[in-house]
C-alpha cells in the first residue's frame, strides 16, 4: 500500500490518500488544539498516545459488532482506515454535566443524568461549531431521516459498551464525541476515539485525564492520556 498525497490536513489529524482510493492513511500528529482552533500547541508523544487509543477503542467497539473505519495500524503515528463519505455533523453524548452543557443550561459540574443525554452539533469551526437537530439536519441534506436515528442508535450503544469498559478501569467516561461516515451505504463509526475528544475522570477524585487538561491550562495532557491507556490496557509500545 503506497502512501500518496496529503487529502485533508484536520487540527490533530492529517489524512493521506493511498494506491488504493478506497483506503486513506490517518496520521495523528502532536498538534493539539481546542476552543475551535483559536488555542493550538504541539505536545510530544500525543500523536502516537492518541493513535494507539483510538485503535484499541476501535477494535474493542469492532469485537462488539461496531462497524468503524479502522483496518490496520501502520506504525506509530499512522493508521490505514476505510475512505468514508462523511456526515458534517458531531454526535455527543454525555453521561454527567460537564462543559458547554453547564454554560447552556446552567448546570453544575459533575451532574450524573438519569439516562444519557445525546445532542447533534453541526461541524464548523468558523461557527463554533453550533448545536443543531434532527430538522437541521434534514432541511440541510446533511444525512437522511433512516441514517440520523442509526447514528443516535449506534452513539447510545457505544457508549454502553465504553461507560462499562472505562468502569473496569475505575474511569468515569463523563461525555464524548463521534462522528461517523457512509462507505458502500453502510455507515461506520469514523475519525477517532481518543482522549482529545472525550472526558474522562477518575473514579475516586474525580480528577480530569482528558484534553480539558489542555484547555484549562492544567498540565500533563499526555501524561494523563497515558494514564488512561494504561489503565485501560491499551499497548503504548
Ligand atoms: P462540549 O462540552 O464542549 O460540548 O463537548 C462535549 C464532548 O464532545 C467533550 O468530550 C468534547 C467533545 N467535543 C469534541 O471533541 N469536539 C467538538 O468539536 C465538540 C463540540 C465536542
Ligand atoms: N475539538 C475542538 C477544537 O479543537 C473543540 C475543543 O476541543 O475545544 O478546537
Amino acid at each position: 500500500m503506497e502512501k500518496k498525497e496529503l487529502l485533508t490536513k484536520g487540527k490533530a489529524k492529517e489524512l493521506y490518500k493511498t494506491s488504493d482510493d478506497s483506503k486513506l492513511v490517518m496520521d495523528f500528529t502532536d498538534d493539539t488544539s481546542a476552543f475551535d482552533g483559536k488555542k493550538i500547541e504541539q505536545l510530544a508523544g500525543k500523536g502516537t498516545v492518541n493513535n494507539r487509543f483510538n485503535n484499541f477503542i476501535m477494535n474493542y467497539l469492532d469485537s462488539k459488532g461496531v462497524a468503524c473505519h479502522l483496518l490496520e495500524e501502520l506504525n506509530d503515528r499512522e493508521s490505514l482506515v476505510l475512505s468514508l463519505d462523511m456526515f458534517p455533523i458531531e454526535c455527543v453524548v454525555r453521561n454527567y454535566a460537564a462543559g458547554s452543557i453547564c454554560k447552556r443550561l446552567g448546570l453544575e459540574e459533575g451532574l450524573k443524568f438519569e439516562n444519557p443525554i445525546f445532542e447533534f452539533f453541526y461541524k464548523d469551526d468558523d461557527l463554533g461549531d453550533p448545536m443543531i437537530n434532527d430538522n437541521h439536519i434534514i432541511s440541510f441534506g446533511w444525512a437522511e431521516s433512516d441514517d440520523i436515528e442509526i447514528l443516535k442508535k449506534l452513539t447510545l450503544e457505544i457508549n454502553d459498551h465504553l461507560v462499562d469498559l472505562f468502569l473496569k478501569a475505575d474511569l468515569i467516561l463523563v461525555d464524548f464525541k463521534l462522528e461517523f461516515g457512509k462507505n458502500s451505504g453502510k455507515i461506520y463509526l469514523g475519525d477517532e476515539f481518543t482522549p482529545d475528544g472525550c472526558r474522562v475522570w477518575d473514579k475516586e477524585t474525580k480528577k480530569k485525564l482528558d484534553k480539558d487538561r489542555f484547555r484549562l491550562g492544567l498540565g500533563d495532557v499526555v501524561e494523563s492520556y497515558q494514564e488512561i491507556a494504561h489503565r485501560l490496557g491499551v499497548n503504548l509500545t
